[in-house]
């Protein structure tokens, strides 16, 4: 009996008394993926996570017959498309439509109109870029292109351009295709579900879709917070990096701020998770709305 069949055999022997063959994870191999996961995504998974990795990692360790996790650990050192597969498993993607509602409407109360008027006086272009960074399956970008869409009409101009991106592959081809479960249309205001999203029929029952219109404004990639951005990316007048740096190591997260801050445009603003707090009085930024941030050059003007 070969390797593989042996391996085979003891699945179906195991499955047949209802007990999964699952390796346990050691110590030292929680170690090793502690720090392999901090160094590749800037992810801090505490002590308590090691549970969680071992549940969320077991699935992928039968998927490819790994023996042990050490083993899986130097597949993943070796094959950085397995890389990308493991954190695809590891990062937690929970989203919804308009989360944090209340940094909507300070947007849509206190920030486009004035946008608006100063684009009517020619002291703003008519383009808006945002970009959500850590984007999960996509309902926070659709979100910023309802929104948007609603203040600075194509008609008068006005082009909008959102950057979704997130680190999991995983999440981005959901998010790229724009379909949501129906169940979701609740937490999109009426106006915005009537005008934007499309419900699916036929094998698309159950199913919604952003309109074309939503759709032309977005553009997916996978960029990781941890490295260095390709400075083609531009200048943003909108940075939403929400519920996203609340998972990283301390160090890391301030790299990823700073990579931020980069591509903020000197009057954009940076929306951060509800949680989420910039510790220090040295920080270039002041807050201006609920977790909502704005340069302080600017403001003390
Ligand atoms: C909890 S979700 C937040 C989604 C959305 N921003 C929101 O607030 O609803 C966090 C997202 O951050 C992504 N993420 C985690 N580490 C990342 C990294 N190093 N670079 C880019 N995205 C990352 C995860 O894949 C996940 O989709």
């Amino acid at each position: 009996m070969t390797a593989r069949q042996h391996a085979a055999a003891a699945r179906s022997a195991s499955a047949s008394i209802g007990v999964r063959p699952v390796p346990g994870l050691l110590d030292a191999e929680f170690r090793l993926f502690q720090s392999l996961v901090e160094r590749e995504a800037g992810i801090q998974l505490a002590d308590t996570k090691r549970a969680l990795l071992a549940s969320r990692l077991n699935q992928r360790l039968r998927e490819l017959e790994m023996p042990s996790f050490s083993a899986y650990y130097r597949r993943v050192i070796d094959d950085p498309n397995e890389a990308i597969v493991m954190l695809d498993r590891l990062t937690t993607n929970e989203t919804s439509f308009f989360r944090e509602p209340s940094q909507f409407a300070f947007l849509e109360t206190r920030v486009f109109p004035r946008w608006r008027e100063d684009a009517s006086k020619g002291r703003r272009p008519r383009r808006i870029r945002a970009w959500s960074a850590g984007c999960s399956t996509g309902e926070e970008p659709v979100s910023m292109a309802m929104s948007l869409l609603s203040h600075f009409p194509r008609s008068e101009g006005f082009e909008i351009e959102i950057l979704a991106s997130d680190l999991s592959t995983r999440v981005l081809r959901q998010a790229r295709s724009a379909t949501f479960s129906l169940d979701k249309a609740v937490q999109i205001p009426g106006h915005h579900l009537h005008r934007f999203m499309r419900r699916g029929i036929g094998r698309q029952a159950g199913r919604m879709r952003a309109s074309s219109e939503v759709r032309a404004t977005l553009r997916f990639e996978r960029l990781n917070l941890a490295r260095d951005l390709d400075p083609r990316l531009g200048i943003f007048d909108l940075v939403l990096c929400r519920n996203v740096l609340i998972y990283f190591e301390p160090t890391h997260k301030r790299g990823a701020l700073q990579r931020l801050l980069r591509v903020l445009d000197p009057e954009g603003l940076l929306l951060l998770g509800h949680s989420e707090a910039l510790q220090g009085r040295e920080q270039p930024l002041r807050s201006v709305g609920p977790s909502v941030f704005a340069w302080k050059k600017l403001l003390d003007d």
